[in-house]
């Protein structure tokens, strides 16, 4: 795998995100790459828990690797959104074994939105997280809309996705999208004790236990593909080249509502 690296350590299985050269944002090989780690150590009979992280100091995940989808038609922006709950948020989500997110540092977009779907989400205390694609002239589609209201509730919902701030990690914590933080240099030994508790019970128990608490909100399927459609129109906005142009150009974005 060329930017994934999967690491087992007998009842753990670290995976990590390896493009620290653009903040380990999610292309299509990303995407392909994270979703075989994840088969793998699902099917791996020893894994009981795994954990993900990202590569460097910087970033958990800045986004959706905006300069791929730049160019994208109505109908490849809802199939890339389609794809990518299919093959990794939803995949993460459904899994049998738990799977700790330790966000090392920025967490924008696709990569907060890759957080919300690991069950249990810990955070360096130098982390930033947000939903910056109103910014770009998108919105979130990786399932951020849905994730963020159910995990933070509504109101915290529209004032992040709406205003596209970056919120340092104290407040994530207050807003319950991280359960605890830790200094940047103890994250991955607590994620490891985390685990550690965690694969001493029961993996039965805890996959029958994983799929009551999923059951309680299994409605939200009209929300994800209401999402999905709602991504896909943005890429026929002039709103949509020009915020992602902006951000290739380096410069700030002039929107019209067009
Ligand atoms: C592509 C990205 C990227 C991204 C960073 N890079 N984020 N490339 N897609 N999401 C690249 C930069 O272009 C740059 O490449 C390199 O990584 C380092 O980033 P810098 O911007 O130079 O770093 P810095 O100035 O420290 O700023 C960090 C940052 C900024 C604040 C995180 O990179 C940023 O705003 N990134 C975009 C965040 C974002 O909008 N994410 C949401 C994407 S939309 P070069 O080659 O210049 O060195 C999304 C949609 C999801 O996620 C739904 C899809 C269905």
């Amino acid at each position: 795998m060329e930017y994934v690296i999967l690491e087992k350590n007998e009842a753990v299985t670290l995976i990590t995100v390896n493009r620290p050269e653009k903040l380990n944002a999610l292309n299509r090989q990303v995407i392909f790459e994270l979703n075989t780690a994840f088969a793998s150590a699902e099917d791996d009979p020893e894994t009981r828990v795994i954990i993900l992280t990202g590569a460097g100091e910087k970033a958990f995940v800045a986004g959706a690797d905006i300069a791929e989808f730049a160019s994208f038609s109505p109908e490849e922006g809802r199939r890339l959104a389609a794809d990518g709950q299919e093959r990794l948020f939803n995949f993460i989500e459904n899994l049998a074994k738990p799977v700790i997110a330790a966000v090392n540092g920025y967490a924008l977009g696709g990569g907060l939105e890759l957080a919300l779907a690991c069950h249990i989400r810990l955070g360096a205390t130098t982390a930033q997280v947000g939903l910056p694609e109103v910014s770009l002239g998108v919105i979130p589609g990786y399932g951020g809309t849905q994730r963020l209201a159910r995990i933070a509730g509504p109101g915290a919902a529209f004032e992040l996705i709406t205003s596209a701030q970056r919120i340092p990690a104290d407040r994530a914590l207050a807003l319950r999208i991280f359960n605890h933080i830790y200094p940047p240099e103890q994250l991955l030994s607590e994620a490891r004790a985390l685990a550690g508790r965690i694969a001493a019970n029961s993996p039965s128990a805890i996959s029958a236990a994983m799929n009551a608490i999923r059951a309680g909100y299994e409605p939200l399927r009209s929300g994800f593909d209401k999402e999905i459609e709602a991504f896909g129109l943005c890429f026929a906005t002039e709103d949509f080249r020009e915020g992602t142009q902006a951000f290739l150009e380096k410069r700030k974005p002039r929107f019209t509502g067009r």
